[in-house]
């Protein structure tokens, strides 16, 4: 049997776990696995097993290709696996050369011995899928590192480099030098001093006062988790490994775990964990298309998002030199650059020398001749046509052929700023969101003419930079703002018919949202949506909208900035108070109207709020705007503060169903007030409600 994957080296027998990229534990390693174990019992020459992994991972656990597949579950299954080594006559040894997570942690300890590498990452990262280790992770970990490690490794998921946890049963072995060379050794030694086989289960766990420990786990737990169901869960499984006998425990595991993957939050959790690697695909730009080098960035503004975007790509040791037409300009972006640096040093998230080495990657300039030769320049100045063509023309005469133009504008037309050049196909929107240097989304606006390898670059920069991105095809407000016009504009009906800012925010963020829309509005300026209505009611003049907040506006009150919004603030602070004089406005502003305030619930308010974005976002699919509906939902999942544990407004409206979405829209459609006709749902979801289909 020997070969790439079974070796035997003397008396020990090598099984190398390899299914690039992560080792994944699919169903033809799971197979090649249990027969490799099978043919070292059955060679008589063989006296230790080795289990290790190619590459730069030991195994990073299931194999999410399978995931939803027969081949997830079909045997040998990861139960069988881990039965296999555990129950084998021969000693099996984990050589976890590097990565080991989820279900290849779990391999390793059914195994007799564990040595590692001392940079190897481990984790049990299941409840960041809203799961728990259920292949008898939560019983094990806490026997080797104890009870308190396995806790917080389980509810966190987070990695932990083997060299931490060295001084725990966990390992047998660090092994400084060569893989698998040193676990080779020290399998020799297993074998040579007939050390007996350890196994796991068989340790009883000690610790004291478990009852008051796990209570206070549990408050603790529970109070972060908010609306997850499976920090918890990995608590009350760890609890049962103290508890309980080990099969017992491994038991209620099972039972815990089966239960957690039906809920619709680990439903949501996974449907996330897929929609992020989904919008990195684009369906007409293949894999494999060619992309162009970018090692040196040019930032044109140095304003709010100018600095935002530049640090990005500080932060990813790409060079930026940003460009402004002022002196003082320049300066400020610098400074604000350096003071956002320095407040996280003060948080102790960043170290002196790292805001150095970033400042050191910044040049600022006054002159265009100093960006000429950059790869990808990224235009953020003001919000008018005139200014991007004036940048767009000049950028068109100096840059090098073959430089990538993109543009950060949030209303404008790509399109039009990419005709302003003679090279429309190097031209590509890259939507940040604010603050640009912690907002994951990016909205990648794909012009008619962007060219293909064009996009296959700024979508790999996003990678580099960290940022989660979304192609959206250009319209007023691409995916994201296109959206959110309409949910304002039923937050705003929804005002005029009796809530209040305080109850339609209370009730979105009891739904989930990270903030309501007033307090929402108060934070980013009201001014910016009232300097788009004033547009909107030129250019569209049959939409209806409700003047009720340009009333605010007239009153100064733009939000935080100027003190009161739709709050009042106190100087300094950004506690949002409710204000007797907004309550006044919006009295007054019904009664000329003639409307008679009633008592709205807020299953309506949710209702409304939300299924304005799903039948907007219906539309935008129709268009081919965005790609598919797990796009959408990304885009307000790290854009927009839309509830994880909801999955994003598409992923909501399938939960609920598309034919009870739109029952419930020609509900609101018999609502005289606002705009009954924007209720009609949208072709595609009448559709799928017609069909009992979902948008995901
Ligand atoms: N602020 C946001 O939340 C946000 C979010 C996404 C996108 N955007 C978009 O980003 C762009 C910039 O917005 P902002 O909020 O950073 O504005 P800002 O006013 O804070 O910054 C704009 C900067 O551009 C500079 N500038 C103006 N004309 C210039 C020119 N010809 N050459 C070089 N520099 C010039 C200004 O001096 C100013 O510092 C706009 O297109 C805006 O729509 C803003």
């Amino acid at each position: 049997m020997n070969g790439k994957h079974y070796q035997a080296h003397g008396e020990v027998a090598v099984i190398t776990l390899d299914n690039p990229p992560v080792n994944g534990l699919g169903h033809e390693l799971r197979t090649r696995l249990v027969a490799g174990i099978d043919a070292a019992q059955a060679d008589s020459a063989v006296k230790a097993i080795v289990i290790t992994g190619a590459g730069a991972f030991f195994s990073g656990g299931a194999d999410i290709r399978e995931f939803n597949t027969p081949k997830a579950m079909a045997e040998p299954t990861l139960h069988t696996v881990i039965r296999t080594a555990e129950a084998s006559a021969k000693p099996v040894i984990a050589a976890i050369n590097g990565t080991c997570m989820g279900g290849g942690l779990e391999l390793s300890l059914a195994c007799h011995f564990r040595v590692a590498a001392p940079a190897a990452q481990i984790a049990l990262p299941e409840v960041k899928l809203g799961l728990l280790p259920g292949a008898g992770g939560t019983q094990r970990l806490p026997r080797v590192v104890g009870v308190e490690t396995a806790l917080n490794m389980i509810v966190s998921g987070n990695p932990v480099p083997a060299e931490q946890l060295k001084a725990t049963a966990l390992f047998d072995e660090i092994v400084a030098g060569d893989f698998p060379e040193g676990a080779l050794a020290f399998a020799r030694k297993v074998v040579a001093e007939k050390r007996p086989l350890k196994r796991i289960r068989d340790i009883k766990i000690d610790f004291p006062n478990a009852d008051a420990f796990f209570q206070f786990a549990r408050n603790s737990v529970g109070a972060v988790a908010k609306n997850l169901p499976a920090p918890l869960k990995c608590v009350d499984a760890v609890a049962a490994s103290v508890s309980k006998p080990f099969d017992e425990g491994l038991r209620y595991e099972r039972e815990l775990f089966i239960q957690l993957a039906q809920t619709t939050e680990s439903k949501a959790l996974r449907h996330a964990f897929f929609g992020e690697r989904a919008a990195a695909k684009i369906p007409d730009v293949p894999a494999d298309t060619p992309t162009r080098k970018v090692e040196r960035v040019a930032v044109i503004g140095a304003g709010t998002m100018g600095g935002g975007i530049t640090m990005n790509f500080l932060n990813a040791g790409i060079p930026v030199t940003i460009l402004e037409t002022k002196q003082e300009a320049l300066d400020r972006g610098v400074a604000t650059i350096r003071k956002n640096y320095e407040a996280s040093v003060k948080r102790g998230k960043l170290t002196a020398d790292k805001v150095e080495r970033n400042m050191g990657l910044l040049k600022p300039t006054l002159s265009y001749d100093d960006i000429k030769s950059a790869d990808l320049v990224i235009e953020a100045v003001f919000e008018e046509m005139g200014v991007k063509e004036g940048v767009f023309r000049k950028l068109d005469e100096i840059m090098k052929p073959g430089a990538i133009l993109a543009t950060n504008t949030s209303t404008l037309d790509v399109d039009k700023i990419a005709g302003f050049t003679k090279r429309p196909e190097d031209v590509v929107g890259m939507h940040f969101f604010s603050p640009a240097n912690i907002m994951k989304l990016l909205e990648m606006v794909r012009g008619k003419k962007t060219a293909k390898d064009v996009l296959a670059t700024v979508m790999g920069i996003a990678k580099k930079i960290r940022k989660t991105a979304v192609v959206s095809g250009v319209c007023d407000g691409f995916i994201g703002n296109r959206m959110l016009e309409q949910y304002q504009r039923q937050v705003m009906f929804l005002l005029e018919e009796g809530a209040t800012p305080q109850q339609v925010d209370r009730a979105m963020e009891k739904f989930g949202m990270a903030m309501g829309p007033f307090r929402v509005s108060d934070l980013a300026g009201n001014d910016i949506g009232w300097a788009v209505r004033k547009r909107r009611y030129i250019e569209k003049p049959n939409v209806l909208y409700s003047h009720i907040a340009d009333r605010l506006c007239e009153m100064g009150r733009f939000g935080q900035k100027t003190g009161a919004g739709w709050y009042r603030y106190e100087p300094g602070k950004r506690d949002a108070i409710p204000d007797p004089a907004v309550e006044e406005m919006i009295a007054a502003y019904r009664k000329e109207k003639g409307f008679t305030p009633r008592k709205i619930g807020d299953d309506e308010i949710v209702e409304r709020c939300v299924y304005a974005l799903v039948n907007e976002a219906a539309k935008i699919l129709e268009e081919g705007i965005a790609a598919r509906a797990s796009d959408v939902d990304m885009v307000y999942l790290t854009g927009y503060g839309f509830p994880l544990h909801r999955g994003g407004p598409m992923f909501y409206a399938d939960t609920i169903g598309p034919y009870n979405v739109a029952r419930s829209m020609q509900r609101y459609a018999a609502n005289p007030h606002g705009d009954p006709a924007f209720w009609k749902p949208a072709p595609l979801l009448a559709k799928l409600a017609a069909e009992g289909k979902t948008f995901n």
